[in-house]
């Protein structure tokens, strides 16, 4: 086995954030955990095979926590994720995404890590008219929850600028499977129609069926973002769009969660205004991510929602889901 290393990872009880620390954990690395415990997209999830601190990355209190422990290698996943919660309380996202971003970046400067990977977000991009983008298209995010996404990436290149710490940004795409919180009806465009048919109720679509969006499946992800601590990376700062390419709209993509479901019930779809900060429409091209981490998607969208649904047809409806967290017993 390689070297075992000593990864922070905040965020790491959120949706993404759990399957990276099962995944770290699997391949031997000693994790701490940083999170506040107030997920949007995951049912939040505390891997009892790492350090977790209860704390806020926005607070200095936490900040020295994570000193003492020094990481050479930090994960940044917390954060307000996503689009329609930030204008709910708008206070928690500026202060969590862009704050919380500029504490943790001090932070790696002062404890001089090795890699500093942060997630950002699709969003960060904003509406454009081209087909396809790649890493190299200007942004000009729709959402303040784009907005504070992209002040993320600005502060990390900016902070580790003068450093000879390694910086990776992701832009992650609609990310999706076992571990979302079916009863959050405010994050993710999969777990949300999902949601519906798991509680076989008309499906509530707000905005065009014409959007379009990339779809990635958790395990897809995961293990891009897993291999940031072993790939040797050449240039300073790195700025990879997380997709595998897969490009749908929402009727498309409505068509094959149905079918994906098996459930012999009749969904009408009933559509609604869109929300505010809504984006219409992502596509971009997966060459340099796949290239650069020489890999081969193992999940299409109905390989993906397959295992989804496999999933998702265990769990009663019930409001609280932590019982059934795809890792807890793993
Ligand atoms: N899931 C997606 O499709 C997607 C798409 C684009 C970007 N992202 C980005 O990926 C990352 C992970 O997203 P996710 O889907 O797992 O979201 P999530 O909401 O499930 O997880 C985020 C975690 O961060 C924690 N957190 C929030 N504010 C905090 C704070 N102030 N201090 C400490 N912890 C805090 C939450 O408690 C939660 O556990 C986020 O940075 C998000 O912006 C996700």
């Amino acid at each position: 086995m390689k070297k075992s290393k000593k990864i922070l990872i905040t965020g790491g009880a959120g949706f993404v954030g759990a399957h990276l620390v099962e995944k770290l954990i699997k391949l031997g690395h000693k994790i701490l955990v940083i999170d506040i415990l107030k997920p949007q997209g995951g049912i939040s999830f505390v891997n009892k095979k790492c350090k977790f601190i209860k704390g806020d990355i926005s607070k200095i209190s936490t900040i020295k926590k994570i000193k003492l422990w020094k990481p050479e290698i930090i994960y940044h996943l917390a954060a307000q994720s996503a689009v329609e919660p930030a204008y709910d309380d708008p206070k928690f996202d500026i202060l969590t995404n862009t704050y919380g971003t500029f504490l943790l970046c001090n932070l790696a400067k002062s404890i001089n890590v090795k890699k500093f990977i942060y997630t950002s977000s699709a969003a960060a991009i904003g509406s454009n008219s081209k087909k396809i983008i790649n890493e190299s298209i200007k942004v000009n995010p729709d959402s303040l929850y784009g907005i504070t996404k992209h002040n993320g990436e600005i502060l990390v290149k900016q902070i580790l600028s003068s450093t000879r710490i390694k910086t990776i940004i992701f832009r992650l795409f609609n990310t999706y499977g076992p571990g979302e919180d079916l009863n959050n009806l405010k994050k993710g465009m999969v777990s949300i129609y999902s949601s519906y048919i798991w509680k076989k109720k008309p499906i509530i679509v707000k905005g065009s069926l014409n959007r379009y969006r990339d779809f990635v499946f958790i395990e897809d992800c995961v293990a891009i973002l897993a291999k940031c601590v072993s790939v040797n990376f050449k240039n300073k700062n790195e700025l990879f769009h997380l997709t595998m390419g897969e490009n749908l709209t929402v009727k498309e993509l409505l068509k094959k969660i149905i079918k994906a479901s098996k459930n012999k019930f009749d969904y009408p779809i009933i559509q609604k205004k869109s929300t505010r900060g809504d984006s219409f429409g992502f596509r971009s091209s997966s060459k340099k991510l796949l290239g650069k981490f020489k890999y081969k998607p193992r999940y299409n969208l109905d390989k993906g929602l397959e295992k989804y649904f496999k999933w998702i047809k265990k769990i009663p409806i019930k409001k609280n889901l932590k019982p059934y967290h795809p890792l807890k017993n793993k």
